[in-house]
C-alpha cells in the first residue's frame, strides 16, 4: 500500500489493505513490517522534508501488563495511545520503536495460576496470548512484545543486578512492612488510606523478610535535583510535584528480592539463588532488555519516551531512575504521566461488575470510532469518564457528522456535476486559499501538540478544520455554481479544494483512524499520492482526471435512542398490566382454608421428576402433600420450613400419591418461585386469614 514514487516519497497505492497488524520480529526491528512506512529505509526522506519533519528516532513503550486479568479498556487505552503516537511519528519520518508486553512473575501470578488450577508458566501463557490476541484485534501495530518469562529477558535483568551489586549498591538486611499483594510492594503508613491500600482498597500483610535491598535512599538528592534541572521528566508537571513530594522525606531502600521458598515463581538473584528478583524491578528492565536482545539499544534507548497510568507513577518515577543510575545506564527521555478512565466517576473493578472490555466496544462500533473516543475524550493528564453513550455522541457528532458528511457530500457533487472525475482547480478565490491554508498549517501545529502531550487537541485541530470545509460548501454553494455554465471553472476550483482538505484531512488523522483513512483515501480514488505528514502540508498532489469509488457511508450514524434504552435494559421498559381474576367477596374467601404447617419430611416422588411429596404437621394432624417444586427445591431445605397450606381443598391422586392441600409459593415472570413462609414463628395448625 505504500510505495516509493521517483522522488523517494511514501505513496499511498489503495489496492492493497492496510497492514495494521504486522509486527516486526526481526531483532533489529526492521524486518517483517509490512507498511514500508516502518522501515528505515521507507521513511527516508529528501533533505527538504527531513528538515521540516521526522528525521529524529522515537521509542515508546506502554507498561507491560500484569497477566492475573484479561485486558480492559484501561489497558487498551494505554496501548491505543502509543499506537497512536508511534503512528505519528512514523508519519512524520521518525525512526520509530513501539514496545508493549507482559509482567508475568511474582506472588499475584503465581497465587492467579493456583487459583485458576494451572501450572504458573501455563497460566502466562494463557493470558499473555490474550493480550495479544486482543491487540492484534484492535489492530495495534507493535515492534515488539517482550515477556518478562522469556529468557532473553531474565538474562539482562541477572545483568543488571548483578552490576548494581558489584557496586555496592544492594545490601543484605531485615524488613517489616504493610505488604499489598495486589500491588506487590510496602506501603508506609501515610500512603494507607484508611489503613488500607488506595488502589486496591484492601488491607495489606504485616510481613518481615529478610530480603536484599536496593540502596535507594542514597539517590534520592540526585533525583531531586534531577528533576529541579531537567522540569518536563516526569509530565504533566502534576506528577513531577507528587514525586518532587516523594522525595522531600527519606524514601528508604528498596527491597529487591523474595526468599525462593516462598515465592518460587521469579528470576532467581544471580549470587544467591535462594531470593528471586522483587517482581517491579524484574518488570522495569522490560524496556531495556527488549532493545539490548534486539541489538538496537544505540539506536533507540537514549529516546525512549514511557507512557502509563497514574497508579504505577512511583515504580516508573522513583525506582526506575534511580535503577538506571545505579546501574549506569543512561535514563529516560520522559515519563508520560495519564490519568484513568473511571466508569460513572468509579474507579473499574471486578467487585463492582463495571469493567468494560474493549473487544466489546470494537465489535459494536469499529475499531476506529473507539480509538478516536478514547484519543478525543481524554485530557492527557486527567481523569476521564467512559459511558458507552459518550461514545455514541461523540462518533455521531464528529464522525458520521463532520468527517462522514464532508466525504459523502463532496463525492455526491462530484458525482452529480463532474462524473465522479476529480477537476482541474481554477484560479483561487480568498475563500479557498483560506481553507488551504487552514490544512498546510495543521502538519506543523500537530507535531507540537503531539510532543506536548495534547492529543485531544491534535486531534480535535484537525476537526475544525473539517468542520471549516463544511462552513465552506454552505459559503460557496456549489449547487449554485452547477446551474451556470459561466460557473464551471469556479466549481472545478471548489470541489479541487475539497478533495485536497479531505486528502489532508486523511493522513492527519491516519494515526487515530488507520483503517478509515485509508477507506477514505480509497473512495477518494487516491493512489500514488505521497502519503506521510509532508504530503499534508502540501496542496495539489490528487491528479485531475482520478476518479472517485463512492462507497458505503464511513461512519454510520448511530441510533442514539435504541441505544439508550439498551443501555437503560428490560427495567426501564413499561411493566405489563396485570391480569386480575373475577372479583370475590369476604365470604368467598372465607370458604378456603389455610394452616401453617411444619415440613417434617419431604422426599422426591417415586414416579415423578418435578414433584416432592412432603410430609407436614399442622398442630395434631399430618398431611401429605404432592407439590410441583422440585426444580426449585431441593427436600433436604424444605425440612422444619414453616408454610401456608390450603388444607381444605379436594384431595387429588397426583401420580399414584394422595395430595391432601396445597402449598403456598410465589412467582413471577422469570419463572422464579418462592414458598411463602412466616414472619414471626408461629405454632403449625395456626389458621391465616
Ligand atoms: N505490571 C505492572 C506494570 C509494569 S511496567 C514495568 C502493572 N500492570 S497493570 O496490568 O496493572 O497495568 C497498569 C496500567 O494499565 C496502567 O498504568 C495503565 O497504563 C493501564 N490502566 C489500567 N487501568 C486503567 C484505567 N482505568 N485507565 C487508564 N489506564 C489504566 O501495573
Amino acid at each position: 500500500m505504500v510505495d516509493h514514487n521517483p522522488q523517494n516519497r511514501l505513496v499511498v497505492d489503495q489496492e492493497q489493505e492496510p497492514a495494521q497488524e504486522a509486527h516486526s520480529d526481526s531483532p533489529t526491528g526492521q524486518g517483517s513490517a509490512t507498511i514500508s512506512a516502518d522501515t528505515p529505509e521507507a521513511a527516508t526522506q529528501t533533505p527538504e522534508q527531513a528538515s521540516e519533519f521526522g528525521g529524529g528516532t522515537y521509542f515508546a513503550s506502554t507498561p507491560i501488563y500484569y497477566v492475573n486479568a484479561v485486558p480492559h479498556i484501561g489497558h487498551a487505552y494505554t496501548t491505543i495511545l502509543v499506537d497512536f503516537v508511534t503512528r505519528f511519528h512514523r508519519l512524520k519520518g521518525d525512526d520509530t520503536f513501539f514496545l508493549t508486553g507482559t509482567d508475568e512473575h511474582g506472588e499475584k501470578v503465581q497465587q492467579a495460576a493456583e487459583a485458576n488450577g494451572k501450572s504458573p508458566q501455563e497460566y502466562v501463557d494463557e493470558v499473555s496470548g490474550k493480550f495479544q490476541a486482543t491487540w492484534d484485534r484492535l489492530g495495534i501495530r507493535y515492534d515488539d512484545f517482550i515477556r518478562t518469562t522469556e529468557p532473553r529477558h531474565q538474562k539482562v535483568v541477572q545483568d543488571v543486578l548483578q552490576k548494581v551489586y558489584d557496586a555496592g549498591d544492594i545490601v543484605y538486611g531485615e524488613y517489616s512492612g504493610l505488604y499489598c499483594v495486589k500491588c506487590e510492594r510496602y506501603y508506609t503508613d501515610k500512603e494507607l488510606v484508611d489503613g488500607k491500600c488506595p488502589q486496591h482498597e484492601i488491607e495489606p500483610e504485616f510481613r518481615t523478610e529478610a530480603n536484599y535491598f536496593f540502596r535507594m535512599e542514597k539517590y534520592r538528592t540526585w533525583l531531586k535535583d534531577l528533576l529541579h534541572e531537567q522540569p518536563d521528566f516526569i509530565r504533566p508537571e502534576r506528577y513531577r510535584n507528587e514525586v518532587l513530594g516523594m522525595l522531600r522525606e527519606p524514601v528508604g531502600d528498596l527491597s529487591i528480592s523474595r526468599p525462593r521458598s516462598r515465592v518460587p515463581w521469579g528470576i532467581p538473584l544471580p549470587w544467591d539463588e535462594d531470593h528471586v528478583t522483587y517482581v517491579w524491578f524484574d518488570a522495569l528492565v522490560n524496556y531495556y532488555s527488549a532493545l539490548v536482545s534486539r541489538g538496537t539499544v544505540e539506536r533507540y534507548w537514549p529516546h525512549v519516551e514511557h507512557f502509563v497510568a497514574k497508579d504505577i507513577l512511583k515504580p516508573h518515577g522513583l525506582f526506575w531512575p534511580t535503577m538506571l543510575k545505579a546501574a549506569g545506564i543512561p535514563l529516560y527521555q520522559h515519563l508520560n504521566v495519564h490519568g484513568y478512565w473511571l466508569i460513572d466517576d468509579r474507579k473499574m473493578s471486578k467487585s463492582i461488575g463495571n469493567v468494560v472490555r474493549p473487544l466489546d466496544l470494537q465489535k459494536k462500533y469499529g475499531n476506529d470510532a473507539f480509538r478516536y473516543f478514547l484519543i478525543r475524550d481524554m485530557t492527557f493528564g486527567l481523569d476521564s469518564n467512559f459511558s458507552e453513550l459518550a461514545l455514541a455522541e461523540r462518533v455521531n457528532a464528529d464522525l458520521a457528522n463532520d468527517l462522514g458528511n464532508l466525504l459523502n457530500r463532496t463525492l455526491g457533487m462530484l458525482g452529480r456535476y463532474r462524473g465522479g472525475v476529480v477537476p482541474e482547480a481554477g484560479a483561487y478565490e480568498p475563500e479557498d486559499a483560506d481553507l488551504r491554508e487552514t490544512f498546510l498549517a495543521l502538519p506543523k501545529r500537530l507535531v507540537a501538540l503531539v510532543d506536548n502531550l495534547q492529543y485531544d487537541r491534535a486531534v480535535d485541530s484537525v476537526m475544525e478544520a473539517v468542520r471549516k470545509a463544511n462552513k465552506y460548501i454552505a459559503d460557496t454553494k456549489p449547487w449554485e455554481l452547477a446551474r451556470s455554465e459561466a460557473d464551471a471553472e469556479r466549481l472545478d476550483t471548489v470541489l479541487n479544494t475539497l478533495v485536497e482538505a479531505l486528502r489532508a484531512a486523511s493522513i492527519l488523522l491516519d494515526p487515530v483512524m488507520p483503517t478509515k483513512m485509508h477507506e477514505l483515501r480509497k473512495q477518494l480514488g487516491i493512489r500514488n499520492v505521497p502519503f506521510d505528514l509532508s504530503a499534508a502540508a502540501e496542496w495539489g498532489l490528487v491528479p485531475a482526471g482520478t476518479q472517485t469509488a463512492p462507497g458505503e457511508p464511513l461512519f454510520p450514524r448511530i441510533d442514539l435512542e435504541e441505544l439508550q434504552r439498551e443501555i437503560a435494559g428490560p427495567e426501564d421498559e413499561a411493566p405489563a398490566p396485570l391480569t386480575h381474576k373475577a372479583e370475590i367477596t369476604i365470604d368467598d374467601f372465607a370458604k378456603t382454608e389455610l394452616r401453617v404447617v411444619t415440613v417434617e419430611k419431604a422426599e422426591q416422588h417415586p414416579n415423578a421428576d418435578k414433584l416432592l411429596v412432603l410430609t407436614v404437621r399442622m398442630g395434631p394432624e399430618t398431611r401429605t402433600v404432592v407439590s410441583g417444586i422440585k426444580a426449585h427445591y431441593e427436600p433436604e431445605q424444605l425440612v422444619g420450613k414453616k408454610l401456608v397450606l390450603v388444607t381444605n381443598l379436594k384431595p387429588v391422586k397426583l401420580r399414584g400419591i394422595e395430595s391432601q392441600g396445597m402449598i403456598l409459593a410465589a412467582e413471577d415472570e422469570q419463572g422464579q418461585l418462592s414458598l411463602v413462609t412466616l414472619e414471626k414463628d408461629l405454632d403449625d395448625g395456626s389458621e391465616v386469614r
